[in-house]
C-alpha cells in the first residue's frame, strides 16, 4: 500500500502511519483525512487504464483507495451509477445542461454504499470480526447489506423513530439492531463508547477516515461519464457533511493525478431546521449544534460529524451553501419523479430543492453544467411520500362505475 503516505489530522495536523486503525486525531479529537503518493498513483491510473477496465463499480478506482487486500471485496454492484441528463427538469427550471446522479440504485438504495464498500474492505484487511456503526438508518442498511455479502453481520445502532423500510433492511440483512430511544446523535454516542468497551470496528460516519475514502468514487463516476468534462456545479445534500467532503475528496484526487484539470464549485443543501453546516458556511465557518427536527431523516443530525470538513469543501470549491424549508424538500419530491421517473427520499431530493432556490434568486447561469445528486431512493420513506403523493380513487369493478366518475 505505498500509495498511502499516511493518515493527517484536519485539525492539528499530527501525521499517523498507514497501518492500523485510526480513527479521530488523539491529539485534538479532529477528524482524519487520509494522504496519498499522487506521483505513484499516476503510474497506474490514467484515461487510458480506466477506458479499458471492465469493472464498472465502485472497485474500478481500486487504485485510489487505501487498499491492499482484494479478498475484502463485496460481490454487489456498488456504484457507477446512472448520470442522467434531465431535460424536462432542466427546460421547467429554464437550465439548458442539468444531469441527475441517481444513487439509489445502489445495493440498498443509497450513496452510503459507497461509503461501506472501502470501510467494510478496510475492517476485513484489518481482521475485525465485529463491525458496528451508529446511523439515521441509511448507513446501517448500507452497512448491513454489503456485509450480508461477504456472510458477516454488524452490530447497528439506529434512532427507534428511523423509517420502517430501513429498520426493515437491517433486520433482513440480519444485523443485530438497537432502537435507540433518542436521536441519531444519541444512537450515535452510544455506539462509539459500545465499540471502545468492545473492540469492535466502528463505521460511524465522520469519525471513520475511510468513509469520506468511499465516498470519493461519485466524483470519479462523474468526470468519466462526462468523458472527463468538469461540472460546473454539483449540489449535495448535507446531514453530518462527510458525503461533500468526500466528493471533494473524489475531485480534488483526480486533478492531483492529473486526470482532471480543474474543480467544480459544490453546493452544500440542508433542510432549515437541521442547518449547522449551511449556517456555518454563511457564517463565521464555526460548526454550533441544532436541534435538528426535519422530516428528511436522512440529514437530520444536531452535530454534524464532518461538519468542518463540508465547511472547508464548500469554501475551497469557491461554492455556496443553502437550506430550504421541510415544504419545498417534499414538493421536489415529486418534481423529480413526474419529469425524471426517479423516486427520491427526501434527503436525496434535498439537492434539486436547494438548485430550485438558487435558480430563483439568481444565483445560477442558465448555461451552466448542473448536477445533483439524488443520495437516497423514495422507496425508503413511502410514509412521507404517501403525505404528498395524491389520492388512489375508488371504484367498483364495474365499467358503469368508472364511467359515472369519469363523467361520462
Ligand atoms: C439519502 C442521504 N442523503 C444525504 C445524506 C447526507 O450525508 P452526510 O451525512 O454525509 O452529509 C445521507 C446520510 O445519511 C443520506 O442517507
Ligand atoms: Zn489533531
Amino acid at each position: 500500500m505505498s500509495h498511502v503516505l499516511g493518515l493527517k489530522c484536519t485539525g492539528c495536523r499530527q501525521e499517523f502511519p498507514p497501518q492500523g486503525m485510526h480513527y479521530v486525531c488523539d491529539r485534538c479529537g479532529k477528524n482524519l483525512d487520509v494522504v496519498y503518493d499522487y506521483n505513484l498513483i499516476k503510474k497506474k491510473v490514467s484515461r487510458a487504464s480506466l477506458a479499458e477496465n471492465t469493472d464498472f463499480s465502485v472497485w474500478r478506482y481500486w487504485d485510489l483507495y487505501p487498499l491492499k487486500d482484494h479478498s475484502a471485496i463485496m460481490p454487489l454492484a456498488i456504484g457507477w451509477t446512472p448520470l442522467y441528463r434531465a431535460e424536462t427538469l432542466g427546460h421547467q427550471l429554464g437550465l439548458e445542461k442539468l444531469w441527475l446522479k441517481d444513487d439509489g440504485k445502489n445495493p440498498s438504495a443509497s450513496y452510503k454504499d459507497r461509503a461501506s464498500s472501502v470501510a467494510i474492505a478496510k475492517a476485513v484487511e484489518l481482521g475485525f470480526e465485529k463491525i458496528c456503526g451508529a446511523s439515521t438508518g441509511n448507513a446501517a442498511s448500507s452497512t448491513a447489506c454489503l456485509c450480508a455479502s461477504i456472510g458477516l453481520s454488524p452490530i447497528i445502532f439506529v434512532p427507534e423513530a428511523a423509517p420502517k423500510a430501513k429498520i426493515a433492511q437491517l433486520l433482513v440483512f440480519g444485523a443485530k439492531v438497537f432502537a435507540v430511544k433518542g436521536t441519531y446523535d444519541d444512537a450515535f454516542d452510544l455506539c462509539l463508547e459500545a465499540s471502545e468497551e468492545y473492540g469492535w470496528y466502528n463505521r460511524n460516519t465522520g469519525y471513520n477516515p475511510y468513509t469520506r475514502e468511499g465516498k470519493k468514487s461519485c466524483s470519479f463516476e462523474i468526470c468519466e461519464q462526462f468523458n472527463w468534462e468538469v461540472p460546473d456545479l454539483v449540489f449535495v445534500p448535507v446531514g453530518d457533511g462527510n458525503i461533500i467532503s468526500g466528493v471533494w475528496k473524489g475531485f480534488k484526487d483526480l486533478l492531483g493525478i492529473g486526470l482532471i484539470d480543474r474543480l467544480p464549485r459544490l453546493v452544500a443543501v440542508q433542510s432549515e431546521k437541521s442547518s449547522a453546516v449551511a449556517d456555518a458556511v454563511n457564517g463565521d465557518g464555526v460548526i454550533r449544534p441544532v436541534k435538528a427536527t426535519t422530516i428528511a431523516d436522512s440529514i437530520s443530525v444536531n452535530i454534524p460529524r464532518d461538519g468542518e470538513m463540508a465547511v472547508r469543501a464548500v469554501r475551497e470549491s469557491k461554492g455556496m451553501a443553502v437550506k430550504v424549508p421541510d415544504k419545498d424538500i417534499l414538493d421536489t419530491i415529486i418534481l423529480i419523479a413526474r419529469t425524471s421517473g426517479i423516486f427520491a427520499e427526501p434527503a436525496g431530493a434535498t439537492s434539486v430543492a436547494g438548485l430550485r432556490k438558487l435558480v430563483s434568486t439568481g444565483a445560477i447561469k442558465d448555461s451552466e453544467k448542473i448536477v445533483c445528486l439524488i443520495t437516497g431512493n423514495g422507496l425508503k420513506d413511502i410514509d412521507t411520500a404517501m403525505k404528498i403523493a395524491g389520492q388512489t380513487i375508488p371504484v367498483e369493478p364495474e365499467l358503469a362505475s368508472l364511467k359515472k366518475i369519469l363523467g361520462e
